[in-house]
């Protein structure tokens, strides 16, 4: 551990890192949306089907995974990673707190409103989840202009996640003011789904790489030129806005997003291959599998854009838990070692103790059995296989969730009987 710790110089400063309070309420409210989205699709395996995708009941479950699941990990991660990463001060613990019950009560009634078609209580939620989402910006925005970090192409990429964040919600309270009645309904759902996932959503996944994936390998990432993926995605991204008034654009934007992946999954390979870390990360197999999943749905756009959205979900579940794997038990070193007033840079060392070599392995292989029986119950038209990818759903974040915990306990009695040594 100390031979490493003379070789590693990490880029960022743990010393910023925020209360745990503020990443656990997000993750932990984000399992519980993940349970629920599994059921649902257990209970209701017909709501992938052809003529029942834009119901109601389809729309809440899509938001329960996209808001519920990935936007709340997402806003669990940036707490935790934009102090340590710009090297600022990190958001209290109130702060935090009022930002996950403003967006939470807004989800719920946002989703109640839709699935009781409710005409007062799905704008209402709108508009509570807009405003913190508003004010995390406004936290976020403050956070990255008072940093001294020379601003280079993570720092726009965090930037541009978080516009599209905000266009996001503009273009769906829009949609939702149209739905309740209160306005005439315009159809911006195109829109909608470029902000959010592109802009959001892989923005975000592509920024937050940079700095990961150089820690698991232990290799540098800047000769693989970062900021190549992030210039293709974004060129698509404006491309696939100007495609409302030039429909032609459809089969460059297939190619430039299909070269995206192309490129992260080159990047990927050379990195886990001139890792210099003492063991092979098996978090690669997971990071790789989400950039697959990502290629395929950039090349089923266009054949079939309801595919497009159920693999961009998968993809962006894969890295999920995939990173989680990875973070949590980081995040749960960083408490340790404060406790116990050791400096806080050995959290990085006890973190490689508590991390599983399995765990990446068991997430990659759930990701991969559940995208299967989606793309299987999507394409041929059958309820079974997505009933039992609910089920396998139900209990994934249950797994990952005891996996973490098995290997902390096991790991922390090794380490606090070596500190009271
Ligand atoms: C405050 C935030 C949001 C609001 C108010 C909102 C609102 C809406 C509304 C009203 C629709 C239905 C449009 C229609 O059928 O006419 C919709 C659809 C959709 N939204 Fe959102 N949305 C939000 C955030 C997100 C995010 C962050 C994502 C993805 C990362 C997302 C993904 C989708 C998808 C995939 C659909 C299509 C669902 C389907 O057709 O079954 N939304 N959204």
């Amino acid at each position: 551990m100390k031979k490493h710790a003379g070789e590693y110089k990490p880029t960022i400063n743990i010393r910023q890192s925020p209360h745990l309070i503020g990443p656990a309420l997000f993750f932990v409210a984000a399992w519980l949306s993940i349970c629920a989205v599994g059921l649902s699709l257990w209970l209701r395996p017909s709501q992938l089907l052809e003529n029942a995708l834009t119901t109601n009941f389809t729309i809440v479950t899509v938001h329960m995974l996209t808001l519920g699941f990935l936007t709340m990990t997402m806003f669990g991660v940036l707490y935790q990673w934009l102090p340590v990463v710009f090297d600022v001060v990190s958001a209290s613990p109130s702060f935090m707190i009022a930002h996950f019950l403003v967006y939470g009560v807004g989800l719920l009634l946002f989703l109640l409103g839709f699935s009781a078609h409710h005409a007062m209580l799905l704008p209402f939620g709108a508009l509570l989840m807009a405003l913190s989402i508003v004010i995390f910006t406004i936290f976020a925005l403050n956070r990255i202009m008072s940093s001294t970090r020379p601003w280079d192409e993570l720092t726009w990429t965090v930037c541009i996640a978080l516009f599209s964040i905000n266009l996001t919600w503009i273009f769906g309270l829009a949609m939702v003011l149209g739905l309740s009645g209160l306005t005439s309904y315009l159809h911006l759902l195109p829109e909608h789904l470029n902000a959010a996932w592109v802009g959001w959503i892989i923005m975000l996944v592509l920024a937050v790489q940079i700095k990961l994936l150089p820690m698991f390998s232990l290799a540098k990432m800047h000769t693989l030129r970062p900021w190549l993926p992030i210039v293709l995605a974004l060129t698509g991204w404006i491309l696939q806005f100007a495609r409302r008034w030039i429909p032609t654009l459809a089969l460059p934007i297939t190619l430039i997003w299909t070269l995206t992946a192309l490129v992260v999954l080159w990047q990927i390979y050379s990195l886990s291959k001139h890792h210099q870390s003492p063991k092979w990360d098996t978090v690669f197999i997971g990071v790789a599998l989400g950039w697959l999943l990502w290629l395929m749905a950039a090349i089923e756009l266009l054949y079939d854009p309801s595919l497009t959205i159920a693999l961009l979900v998968l993809g962006a579940t894969t890295f999920v838990f995939t990173y989680q794997s990875r973070i949590v038990p980081f995040l749960l070193s960083l408490v340790m070692v404060r406790q116990i007033r050791h400096k806080e840079f050995s959290a990085f060392f006890m973190a490689q103790r508590f991390n599983s070599h399995l765990l990446p392995i068991i997430n990659a292989s759930l990701a991969f059995v559940i995208s299967a029986l989606i793309v299987w119950g999507m394409m041929q038209q059958i309820r079974e296989p997505i009933a039992i990818a609910g089920i396998v759903i139900v209990f994934w974040p249950l797994i990952h969730v005891a996996l973490m915990g098995y290997q902390i306990i096991v790991q922390r009695g090794f380490f606090l009987s070596r500190h009271r040594a």
